[in-house]
């Protein structure tokens, strides 16, 4: 792939909006001055991923994913940087001016990049054969006007056909350029032992399969024969797996999180009927029970599901355990029944949406009843067996995470089964035990399994006993160095963390006045200030993630910031100069008075110069963490938005012009108190070795008094030093360290 250039680059990570960004993947919800939604790197139930349209940045308070808009599309794509930037660069419609591709250079490009491409390609190759060709039309296109499709409804789901010919779609894309290795990859195209390659889908109709973010992924193809496999379907491949998708997710986000509810249906066509007759949240399961994956992506979207059934009574029984699944994760689940001999195609082709639509409403039922209802069918008086019926029931109600929810069931319950109350509450509550202490076994077995691997990996390797003492004792050794190297950084993790916090936040602003050689006053700013503070002591940091962002800050702000801030600077005087010749304009319309204009006149300058003023705040502000939290470099990226991200600081900015003190109108103050108080530790950690340096010169039988002598002096020197931090500090430290 060839390398983007640093315009473009800037350009991309400029135009990329976080919140539009998560949004294709995550249904969001406005909290104060941040976003809400659930974390689509992790199963939950309580939305912990917040996005801040401020910052540009997003980040789950549960498992720590996130970052800016690349970073969020590298993660939740799983592709490198320079794939994430062009897709935002796809999405904003920026170009990327790219030479024609040379064969060497094709071949270079990223595996999945080209499985994509191919399907791209496949795609509209298949969707132009339906309506450009006399076989697409007479067979395919006129099969699906049969089943009652519009055009409309064929181009939302991007359906096809798929020509007679066994190497029509392999002619057709190699000619272009593509390699048939990724024709094979994504299923497209089989190779046999022999190495003849031909086309998988032959005289069939298209459903392609697109990714939550609209990527075509796979494809189905339907025959329209009768001795042939109903459905062939694309095999998994490194972009697609097919246990994690659902078909029509695409189509559907936008009316899910609109009516807050998925329909889940089975098949291709029952998702294109329904949507054509109105009702578009729908996904289908693609005729296999629902995975765990399959459920988290609806739950990102919604709570609330309702599955459809086609009323056959054993189907239904062998489903209501995939249905337990989705109660697990703490989604509302409501059944639909159809009449006998309808599915969701047949029914929403008899009937117009309002009547689709009042249907479900009034058909709709919970899905605990649901089951009871089923269960209990033809038991009511064989007790043995209304005895597993209820056990069955109880197990259901057992995996609702809620306990709230769990009781308004067990009452429920009770009553429809008729039993004590108590009696299902407490078998529930059994249920629930031992479900918590599966769990927990799962969890300490796959503990175990991993600790077991790694030790008989360990064991092959060292089959030799000497060897394995030596390499122990090696091993020991270096562990005691790295304890005392990582003990320090560890011990100064928070207070390099603490500075270069400021230095990401507030890094630009000014913090104080200098004097220069020439006598003038000159601004100095919190980064240059903690830089400097640093070179008049010769330290440097010694956590290796803030060593490298401190220095990418430095370099930020030193080579890029002036250039930048002339053109912000600009910007803004521009805008000031606009803002003032519209008030002024408007006032000679508007008044007559001179005393008047000349008052106002002066107010609207003032409000122009204000509003200056504060563009040039923000754009300084946020100079150096934009500039680092889209880094190519993941350390540096991870540790800023660690130190940028922290709830706390989304509710100080929410602050920021209410009359509240903040970090920072207080940075005269805290930034040189986060000094000392690095420097005291610095000072802490030096004595400590000194004191372990003293014991140990002191305890050896031929100790040397010189060196004792001298290491004592170095001792009370330093603690003097301390003790000047300390006077110093005064009463600002209100915790001792330890
Ligand atoms: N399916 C599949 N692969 C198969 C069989 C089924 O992917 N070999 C999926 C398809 O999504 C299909 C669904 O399961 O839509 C339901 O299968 P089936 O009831 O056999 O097909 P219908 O969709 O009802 O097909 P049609 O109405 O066109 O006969
Ligand atoms: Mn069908």
């Amino acid at each position: 792939m060839k390398k983007i250039d640093r315009e473009t680059v800037q350009r991309i990570l400029d135009t990329a909006e976080i919140v539009d960004v998560v949004s294709d993947y995550v249904n969001l919800k406005r909290r104060g001055s941040s976003y809400l939604g659930l974390c689509p790197f992790h199963n939950e139930r309580t939305p912990s991923f917040s996005v801040s349209k401020a910052k540009n940045i997003c980040k789950c308070f549960s498992c720590g994913k996130g970052g800016s808009p690349v970073n969020f599309v590298m993660e939740i794509e799983q592709i490198s940087y320079s794939e994430a930037l062009r897709y935002l660069a796809k999405k904003y419609n920026i170009e990327i001016k790219e030479h024609e591709m040379s064969d060497e250079e094709r071949e270079r490009e990223s595996e999945r990049a080209s499985l994509f491409a191919v399907n791209e390609f496949a795609l509209s190759h298949f969707e132009s054969n339906l309506y450009d060709t006399a076989d697409g039309r007479d067979i395919g296109l006129s099969y699906f006007y049969d089943r009652g499709l519009t055009d409309a409804s064929i181009k939302k789901f991007h359906l096809g056909y798929a020509m007679e010919q066994s190497d029509d779609l392999l002619r057709a894309a190699t000619s272009k350029g593509y390699n048939v290795k990724y024709l094979v990859d994504t299923g497209l195209c089989i190779r046999t032992e022999q190495g003849r390659v031909y086309d998988r889908f032959k005289g069939r109709v298209i459903f392609p399969v697109f990714s939550v973010s609209g990527k075509v992924i796979a494809f189905g193809g339907r025959t329209l024969k009768k001795d042939m496999a109903k459905y062939v379907n694309s095999p998994e491949s490194l972009i697609y797996h097919k246990s994690n998708q659902l078909y029509g997710m695409y189509q559907a986000k936008p009316s899910i999180v609109k009516h807050d509810k998925c329909i889940l249906v089975e098949g291709y066509m029952d998702v294109i009927s329904m949507s054509q007759s109105g009702v578009e949240n729908v996904v289908a399961s693609s005729g296999t029970s629902l995975t765990e994956g399959q459920i988290r992506m609806i739950h990102r979207f919604t709570e609330n599901v309702t599955v459809i059934y086609d009323g056959d009574a054993a189907g239904i029984k062998a489903s209501l355990r995939g249905i337990d699944m989705l109660l697990g994760e703490g989604l509302n689940i409501k059944v639909l029944l159809l009449p006998d001999g309808d599915d969701p195609d047949s029914f929403s082709r008899k009937h117009t949406s309002s009547e689709l639509e009042q249907y479900i409403r009034d058909n709709e039922i919970d899905f605990i009843q649901f089951k009871t209802n089923i269960l209990l069918q033809g038991v009511e008086n064989d007790p043995i067996a209304r005895s597993k019926v209820i056990a069955d029931i109880v197990r259901s109600i057992a995996v609702i995470p809620e306990p709230v929810t769990r009781n308004i069931y067990i009452k429920e319950c009770s009553r429809r089964l008729e039993i004590d109350e108590r009696i299902v509450s407490s078998e529930v509550n059994k249920q629930v035990k031992a479900l918590a202490e599966k769990a927990a076994e799962k969890r300490l077995k796959k503990a175990g399994n991993e600790s077991i691997e790694e030790l008989s990996q360990q064991e092959t390797a060292d089959s030799e006993k000497e060897d394995e003492a030596r390499r122990e004792k090696d091993i020991e050794t270096a562990l005691r160095n790295a304890e005392t190297i990582s003990g320090t950084g560890r011990f100064l993790r928070p207070y390099e963390k603490g500075l270069l916090r400021y230095v990401l936040r507030y890094g630009m602003l000014d913090l104080c006045d200098s004097i220069d050689e020439q006598g003038n006053t000159v601004p100095v700013k919190v980064i240059d200030y903690i830089a400097e503070e640093l070179k008049i002591d010769d330290l440097t940091f010694t956590n290796p993630d803030i060593i490298l962002a401190f220095n990418e800050a430095i370099k930020a702000s030193r080579e890029s910031w002036s250039s930048d801030c002339a053109r912000n600077d600009s910007d803004l005087m521009e805008r000031r100069s606009r803002y003032i010749a519209e008030g002024e304009a408007k006032l000679r319309e508007t008044e007559t008075d001179i005393a008047t204009i000349e008052r106002k006149e002066k107010l609207i300058v003032e409000s122009a110069d204000a509003k200056f003023q504060e563009g040039k705040d923000n754009f300084a502000m946020l100079y150096i963490e934009k500039a680092l939290s889209s880094h190519p470099d993941d350390t540096i990226r991870n540790i800023t938005l660690e130190l940028v991200a922290d709830k706390h600081v989304l509710s100080k900015v929410h602050t920021k012009y209410a009359h509240v003190e903040t970090d920072e109108e207080r940075l005269g103050e805290l930034v040189p108190r986060a000094i000392f108080e690095y420097k005291d530790a610095i000072l802490e950690c030096r004595i400590r070795k000194l004191h372990d340096d003293l014991k140990r010169v002191a305890s050896s039988p031929d100790a040397d008094p010189e060196e004792i002598r001298a290491l004592m002096e170095a001792h009370v020197q330093l603690q003097r030093l301390r003790g000047e931090f300390a006077k110093y500090l005064g009463e600002r430290i209100i915790n001792p360290r330890k």
